[in-house]
């Protein structure tokens, strides 16, 4: 993956455990600064074994730590030169989820070799939407549980998210709020 998503865990480990710690994390798990370039693509298997490390160093399970990496991203890209795309892709949760072949399609003009999955929304209704996540990647389902939990806080709802099984064509997610 892009090192933009490296960057992104690298600060959401440092502001968990502290510069220190981090170093010492990175320099166990062999991670240096060369894996940080936004605009350069690394193996996936980098992008795990960075993951794996500070899963580990925090103590937290890989799943729950891809999970809350998710809503990390979020707020990370909330906050990041991406900001305004986001913005963009819509100002409410059903909007955003709509738009978010479209978001990542504008992402690929400025990271020509990502790999982006892709989500449809299959019906809504109130309190609830189902979207279909697929991708050329597999393993990624707690990623992206925490991604949609990650929506529900940007829009300021309170709720749930669960996969409710796999398709020939990805896996759905129930998103459940209160509206
Ligand atoms: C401005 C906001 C965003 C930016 C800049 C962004 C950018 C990216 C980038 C660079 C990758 C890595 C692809 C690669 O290197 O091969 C990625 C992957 C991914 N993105 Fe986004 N993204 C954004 C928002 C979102 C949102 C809101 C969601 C879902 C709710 C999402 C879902 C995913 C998933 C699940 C992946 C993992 C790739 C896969 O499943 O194969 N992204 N995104």
């Amino acid at each position: 993956m892009y090192g933009l998503i490296h960057r992104a865990v690298r600060q959401m480990a440092t502001e968990g455990l502290g510069p220190d710690r981090w170093r010492e994390l990175s320099r166990a798990a062999d991670i240096h600064d060369d894996d940080m370039i936004s605009a350069k693509v690394y193996s996936d298997e980098t992008t795990m074994r960075l993951i794996g490390a500070v899963s580990t160093e925090l103590d937290v399970p890989v799943e729950e730590m891809l999970e809350q990496f998710g809503a990390y991203w979020v707020r990370f890209a909330g906050t990041s030169g991406y900001a305004a795309m986001l913005d963009m892709a819509g100002d409410n949760l059903l909007e955003c989820l709509r738009n978010l072949d479209r978001l990542h399609s504008g992402i690929k003009l400025t990271l020509p070799e990502a790999e982006l999955p892709s989500f449809t929304v299959l019906d809504h209704g109130k309190g609830y939407v189902n979207v279909r996540y697929s991708s050329v990647r597999v393993g990624l389902e707690p990623f992206v549980k925490g991604l949609l939990a990650g929506l529900l806080a940007r829009f300021g709802l309170e709720g749930t998210v669960v996969a409710v099984g796999p398709s020939d064509l990805g896996i759905v997610f129930h998103v459940a709020f209160r509206e």
